[in-house]
């Protein structure tokens, strides 16, 4: 049943300092009435203990870790350590993450190994550039992103999530049409159903680039979107709440 409800996902990327706990307070307060819609925010590491502390009925994530355990690895955070923080899930893979700092799909799939092994559920990121889509080569790359970057193994269909997120979209104002938004998100059920069997089939799926209340309605009813991942517009209860309600 769980899995039936949209995902609202809230990225902060390197936004917000404890001023912005206001915010999760107001986000937390209102997810109580829409049950139907399963929120979600993952604040920078900094914020994480006091956001959980903050909103207890939203879910709490982190936006990356390290591959390890722990070690010599300084400025780093490992799964273990999101978790023991109060994350309940981890974001692998962002776009951001692979331009800016070279993650490969081999990185994010140890990543993604090391969120499900320290028991958070992850949430993999794939999408194509500009380019990539103009060449006609989007659902190669998506295929190529998606079976470098899944986490091995089988997998409980709940504790997995794939966001798609053209990088071409993200920030931009620009989104993909619903049509072409529900063309890949079929194209990646296929993907799933291929790597993990039936449990494929009831892994969500999110839609992320350029969300903004006054088109969520409309990107969220495109073929197979069971969500949306949210930058910009996550940053203002105000405005994650008015995509929180055209989820429901
Ligand atoms: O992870 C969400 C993100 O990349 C989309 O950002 O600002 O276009 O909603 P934005």
């Amino acid at each position: 049943l769980m899995n039936n409800r949209p995902f609202i996902v809230g990225n902060w990327k390197m936004h917000g300092t404890r001023a912005m706990l206001a915010e999760a307070r107001a986000i937390d307060r209102a997810a109580e009435r829409l049950i139907k819609v399963e929120v979600a925010i993952a604040p920078p590491f900094t914020l994480i203990h006091a956001t959980r502390k903050e909103a207890s009925l939203i879910g709490i994530g982190a936006q990356d870790c390290h591959p390890a355990d722990g070690g010599a690895h300084t400025g780093d955070i490992s799964a273990a350590m999101a978790k023991d923080a109060g994350a309940g899930f981890t974001i692998v893979g962002h776009s951001e993450r692979r331009t800016n700092h070279a993650e490969t799909n081999e990185l994010v799939k140890e990543k993604a190994n090391a969120v499900i092994e320290a028991g958070m559920n992850v949430i993999v990121c794939v999408g194509e550039t500009e380019s990539q889509r103009d060449s006609g080569d989007a659902e190669s790359v998506i295929t190529d992103m998606l079976t470098g970057s899944l986490p091995e193994g089988d997998i409980v269909p709940e504790r997995l999530t794939v966001a798609y997120e053209p990088v071409w979209a993200i920030g931009t104002g620009r989104t993909p049409s619903p049509d072409d938004i529900g063309k890949m998100h079929r194209h990646i059920r296929g993907v799933l159903n291929q790597t993990y069997g039936e449990a494929g089939a009831s892994i969500r799926i999110l839609y992320g680039g350029s969300v903004k209340p006054e088109n969520a309605g409309e990107l969220l009813s495109a073929d197979d979107v069971g969500g949306a991942l949210v930058g910009g517009a996550s940053l203002t209860a105000e405005s994650f709440l008015g995509i929180i309600m055209a989820a429901v």
